[in-house]
């Protein structure tokens, strides 16, 4: 670990932490323009869960589809919190956004006629999920990575962010470590942005990887800035039925049914006119009622079962050949001979870092942070408010992380000014590399780790009450303490994943208690946050956002923000 001595200020116009596809489409704007841009990752950028995307991204390309509709959807979906002039941007630029990534080489999957093909999805009142087989997001990374590497970005990947220089209102970079040396440097710059995905991993049924670990958002709210809307978490209604490994939603776009253990085919009696394309939440929420009712399948009586059975083979081998293969890996089930067991799993944020439609990152409902940018998951631009339609998060990816990048670059063209960093900034991010490496108590990382997960799954899960959320928000604050008594074997320097685990999990920690506070606040039922004992949405009351802010002793306070109303007036949601 660095010495304050050793510690190197590099300096650049841009810092982008996160290489996923806002990451990667912001850099690559940035460095297109040529600004001096860094990004840094602690993966691959190959290797950002962007990649692990299957089913599709939206944008009304076909002829009985409109960008109109396609607000009206996702404004819908989000039971009406989603921002409605963010939603307008979003959709109405989603063609370009597929044309941008046809001319950076995205190939996508055709129709007859060789356009590009589109699948209905939750939700949608067209089928408008453009797709590459059942691996859109992988291959939208790729060639966005190739892309912005021909670009000439640089990246400083197994890099870790740890900290944000904020000062007076105004950030001026990141202060990381190299995870191979554990050398400490400062990234001063002009602007920085976020881009470092979610925090499905608070979860212990998820379908995200190891690496979403919701780091970046603890970050920010340690400098007394706010989260929004954290308490609405995504359920995917189809994760496997073991491990919560994600089987695309195009799995029942292309017709997939689903059944209980007595062979009913259930969504009939929860959303008879979409059935299982019903948003999100519905389906989510409709799978572990059966399962409560006893109605499960599965050794443990936890899953219900998705039949593609009935479907041409065809379609199974060649839009969905990667579902085939992770169902026959991880559970030994074949799609094309049986119904495979599936469940409700943790899998996106739809809360994160408050930004206005520019990308900007907020200080309060009302003010921004000077020279900050967020987009992709980490980030609450708030096109998704409570409920994330299926296939808008690639867009809302690539678009507002290329947004994000123009705003950039306009904010260093108008004169960014760089404040300079120094040695000391790093300060706070070494002494708690230390304090973990030094700590000599007895508890575990892991320990811990599966603690807060379980306790998420079980009582901030598809339902949660008062009594569930108290026992949890509990459960958390035993666990910040117990965090402090935590001892790691490994003290070298070297590709030490011990200590990084530990950083993580003090970041799953925090935003975990974000996610419990703001749905113990919120006494209502909406999208994906599901009250028990408040079984209904109450507009009068909670159509707003909420924003929380945690103290140096973890307590957190929430205040309310303005939900931006348009043309869709709020209505009882049936599908
Ligand atoms: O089901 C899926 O393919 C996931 C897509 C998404 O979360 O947008």
């Amino acid at each position: 670990m660095s010495k304050n001595s050793d510690i190197k200020i590099y300096e650049y116009d841009a810092v982008v932490v996160g290489s996923g596809l806002a990451g990667l489409a912001a850099a690559k704007e940035l460095t297109e323009a040529g600004k001096k841009t860094a990004v840094i990752t602690k993966l691959h950028p190959l290797r950002s869960h962007s990649g692990a995307a299957q089913g599709g991204i939206n944008a009304a390309l076909s002829n009985n589809d409109s960008t109109e509709l396609h607000e009206f959807d996702t404004v819908k979906g989000s039971d009406y919190l989603a921002d409605q002039d963010c939603v307008e941007l979003m959709c109405s630029k989603a063609p370009e956004t597929i044309r941008w990534a046809e001319r950076m080489g995205a190939v996508f999957s055709r129709d007859v006629e060789g356009d590009i093909a589109v699948r209905p999805f939750g939700g949608q009142s067209q089928p408008r999920a453009c797709y590459a087989k059942d691996r859109t997001g992988l291959t939208l990374l790729q060639t966005i990575y190739e892309q912005a590497d021909r670009a000439g970005i640089e990246v400083f990947d197994e890099w870790y962010a740890g900290d944000l220089l904020y000062e007076d209102g105004k950030v001026s970079g990141v202060v990381a470590y190299n995870i191979k040396n554990s050398e400490v440097a400062i990234f001063n710059a002009k602007v920085t942005m976020f881009a470092t995905g979610g925090n499905g991993r608070l979860f212990r049924f998820n379908s995200n990887a190891h690496a979403n670990t919701g780091d970046s958002l603890s970050i920010v709210a340690r400098h007394g800035l706010p989260l929004e809307d954290m308490e609405f978490v995504q359920f995917h209604p189809s994760g496997l039925g073991g491990s919560g490994v994600l089987i695309s939603e195009a799995a029942r776009g292309e017709g997939g049914r689903l059944f209980n253990s007595e062979g009913e085919r259930f969504m009939t009696k929860y959303a008879p006119n979409a059935m299982e394309l019903a948003s999100r939440d519905v389906v989510s929420r409709a799978i572990m009622e059966e399962v409560r009712q006893g109605k499960g399948v599965g050794k443990d009586g936890q899953s219900v079962n998705i039949d593609l059975t009935h479907l041409d083979p065809e379609i199974i081998l060649t839009r969905l050949p990667e579902l085939r293969e992770l169902a026959i890996a991880f559970q030994g089930q074949d799609m094309l001979k049986e119904p495979i067991h599936i469940s409700a799993t943790a899998h996106y944020s739809m809360g994160g870092i408050p930004t206005n439609i520019n990308c900007q990152v907020r200080k309060s409902p009302t003010e921004l942070v000077e020279g900050f940018y967020a987009a992709g998951e980490c980030a609450c631009v708030s096109v998704h408010g409570a409920n994330r339609l299926g296939a808008n998060s690639v867009l809302e990816a690539m678009l507002f992380g290329r947004h994000a990048g123009e705003n950039m670059i306009k904010a260093l063209d108008e004169g960014a000014t760089l404040r300079k960093a120094s040695v000391s900034d790093a300060d706070t991010f070494i002494n708690e590399m230390n304090k973990i490496k030094t700590s000599g108590g007895n508890e575990t990382v892991p320990r811990i780790r599966t603690e807060l997960q379980n306790g998420m799954t079980a009582d901030a899960g598809v339902f949660r009450s008062k009594e569930t959320l108290e026992r949890q928000l509990k459960l958390i604050d035993e666990l910040l303490e117990r965090f402090n008594h935590i001892r790691i074997d490994d003290k070298s320097n070297i590709f030490n994943t011990d200590l990084q685990e530990a950083i993580e999990l003090g970041h799953m920690l925090e935003s975990a208690k974000f996610v419990v506070v703001g749905a113990l606040m919120r006494e209502e039922s909406r999208g994906g946050h599901f009250r028990e004992d408040f079984p209904t949405r109450d507009d009068g009351k909670f159509l707003k956002h909420t924003y929380a802010y945690m103290d140096k002793e973890f307590n957190i306070r929430t205040e309310w923000g303005e939900v931006v109303l348009g043309k869709f007036e709020p209505k009882e949601r049936t599908y």
